[in-house]
């Protein structure tokens, strides 16, 4: 790995209540890197994500940011430190609109910029005055994919980005991902979708059972052992 880690966590155990979901697991990501999390249905890959934003409490091991403990950190200075989170199920505000959603998100911070995702994803600005809930599961997603991009924040983690998005957008998504990844910003993105992890990512995590059973550099494992552990 080129750059230094910019987050890292080591032995990371969490759960809900006394339920220990996520067992043992380590991992990190630098800037310019994509780690995409990978494994079956119920595997705990979402619980490790809201556990890394600051939706979970961290119930053991280490997790740091750019050298910072971000264990008693909430989820609001978590995003104010750089780390932007997209989770996989209720992503937008269904009695809003497509704009209001957008803006909501930030703030009208003039230096976000929707241009170049409007013109990437026509979809987006063509639906601007409908409600949100109006939309397709689909059409959601790639509504929460594009203002949490819009943050530009230096670590992104996308919950399932793809679920349900048309296969042209999906291209796209990965797109915006592989630009901004070349400007430094990093990435842990969760995914069943292994065309699309194939195309965006430089490491992987494999979970099972809420451990880690495979882990490594994308290129370095390939498809078929990434597979293997998809198989139910
Ligand atoms: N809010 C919750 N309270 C209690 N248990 C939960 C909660 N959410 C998830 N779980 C349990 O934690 C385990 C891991 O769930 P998690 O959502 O992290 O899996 P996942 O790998 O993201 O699955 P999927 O691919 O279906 O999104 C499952 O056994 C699930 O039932
Ligand atoms: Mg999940």
């Amino acid at each position: 790995m080129k750059n230094p880690p910019i987050l890292q966590f080591a032995d990371l155990q969490c759960g809900y209540g006394d339920t220990v979901v996520v067992r043992g697991v380590s991992g990190c990501t630098a800037p310019g890197r994509v780690l995409g999390i990978l494994g079956r249905n119920g595997v705990g890959k979402s619980t490790l994500l809201k556990a890394l934003a600051g939706f979970l409490p961290v119930a053991g091991g280490t997790l740091a940011w750019a050298g910072q403990d971000l264990r008693t950190l909430p989820p609001h200075a978590r995003l104010a430190a750089g780390i932007a989170y997209a989770p996989q199920e209720n992503v937008v505000f269904g009695e809003l609109t497509v704009e209001e959603n957008l803006w909501l998100h930030i703030g009208r911070r003039r230096d976000v910029r929707y241009d170049a995702l409007f013109a990437r994803f026509p979809r987006l600005r063509e639906r601007l005055a409908q409600r949100a809930g109006a939309l397709s599961g689909g059409e959601r997603k790639l509504l929460s994919f594009a203002r949490t991009m819009a943050l530009a924040a230096p670590l992104t983690m996308l919950d399932e980005p793809t679920e349900g998005v048309q296969p042209e957008n999906i291209d796209r998504m990965a797109q915006c991902i592989h630009e901004v990844t070349a400007e430094g910003r990093s990435f842990i993105v969760v995914e069943q979708n292994l065309s699309f992890l194939e195309a965006i990512a430089s490491d992987v995590l494999v979970l099972d059972h809420g451990r880690c059973v495979l882990q490594g550099e994308m290129r370095a494992l390939g498809r078929e052992a990434l597979e293997a552990h998809l198989v139910v």
